[in-house]
């Protein structure tokens, strides 16, 4: 399980004695998070930073990173630590497991949606162009520290966003955590504590029952497919491009319409879903893409088999299923279901 708690970085790299320690960053997590990390725990380090947002999460800046551990003179000894969102996670467990073929790391994630989702259960990677996490591997980090003192400083519009994978868990594994918190707003929730463990642990189990996604582990990527699809189109067209959990809030909705016409989802449970996810994630200013403009993106998925698309879908709240074969034309459908609602 992760350690929880900042306090744990002290015993956990002093006990292990690292020659050098580099912690990767960004501009944001640079100002607002290595700070609190460092007057926890006094440590000798090197730092790498990359530009925030989606559009770091490159191969260039895997050759960037790899580049700026050779000048450190890192060696297999070396741990970097990943303080950051979803993306300082995802670019540098990818690194620090090719590098001089794997150093080890650890994540210490500082956004609601890197605590929840990315920094556990072990995918790292890249995008390539604009198709997301296209290079990477499973490889677990070597711990995983969460304190929710980071989330502070996090801008409202990120802890929203980050909001959409936690409506997630409870959508696909558990109805109870769904109803606690389908009447609540997350700028409400004052101690994130225990909402964050119980994510955690879902996914802890469902990563443990399949670590390489050949099945149950598929269940994360509800409303994934088209949600990934969309957050690729808008990375491309639009001026303030939607964020990764915005995207999946559309995409769970666009989902659950169609778990309603193909997986037995009922009315009900339906319309408490759009209910829910619309009060959160009220409508954006982005531009509406054509299915045409998606499909390159769909057929991408890495959940597709011998090019058909298939699907997670909701059976009913907390219980879903995957592999579930769907057409381009219902994929269609379901966003102009999506956007019959604005
Ligand atoms: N590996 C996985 O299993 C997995 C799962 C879900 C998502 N992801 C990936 O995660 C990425 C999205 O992650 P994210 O939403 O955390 O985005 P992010 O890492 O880009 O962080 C979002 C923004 O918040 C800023 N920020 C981070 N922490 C802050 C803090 N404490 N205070 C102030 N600003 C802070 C960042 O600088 C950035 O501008 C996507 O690339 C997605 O593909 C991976």
């Amino acid at each position: 399980l992760p350690l929880y708690g900042l306090h744990n970085f002290k015993q956990w790299h002093g006990d292990k004695q690292f020659p050098k320690i580099v912690v990767l960053t960004d501009d944001n997590t640079s100002m607002y998070c290595l700070p609190i990390l460092t007057s926890h725990t006094e440590f000798p380090f090197d730092e790498i930073r990359l530009l925030p947002g989606e559009k770091s999460k490159t191969i260039e800046n895997a050759a960037f990173i790899w580049n700026q551990l050779l000048e450190m003179e890192a060696d297999r000894n070396t741990l970097l630590v990943n303080l950051g969102g979803g993306m300082i996670c995802d670019i540098g467990g990818f690194c620090a497991a090719a590098f001089k073929r794997g150093i080890r790391f650890i994540n210490i994630p500082t956004t609601l949606l890197a605590m929840v989702d990315a920094a556990i259960g072990g995918k790292t990677g890249v995008n390539l162009g604009h198709f997301k996490n296209q290079v990477g591997l499973f490889i677990p980090a070597d711990e995983v520290i969460i304190d929710p003192v980071f989330l502070d400083t996090l801008p409202k519009r990120e802890l929203i966003a980050g909001y959409a994978e936690v409506l997630k868990c409870g959508l696909i594994y558990d109805i109870k955590l769904w109803d606690i918190l389908k009447n609540k707003h997350p700028e409400d929730i004052k101690d994130w504590t225990a909402v964050i463990e119980k994510c955690t642990s879902i996914k802890q189990e469902v990563v443990k029952i399949d670590p390489k996604e050949k099945g149950l582990r598929k269940i994360l990527n509800f409303g994934h497919t088209i949600g990934h699809a969309i957050e690729s189109f808008s990375l491309e067209n639009d001026d303030v491009p939607l964020l990764h959990g915005e995207a999946v809030a559309i995409g769970m909705i666009a989902e659950a319409w169609l778990s309603w016409k193909k997986a037995g989802l009922s009315k009900e449970a339906l319309d408490e879903i759009i209910s829910c996810i619309s009060r959160i994630f009220p409508g954006y200013e982005v531009q509406k893409p054509a299915i045409d403009d998606l499909i390159h993106y769909i057929i991408k998925d890495k959940k597709n088999v011998s090019g058909e698309i298939r699907l997670v879908l909701l059976e009913k709240i907390g219980k879903a299923v995957y592999d579930i074969k769907c057409s381009l034309e219902e994929i269609e459908e379901a966003l102009d279901y999506y956007y019959s609602l604005k």
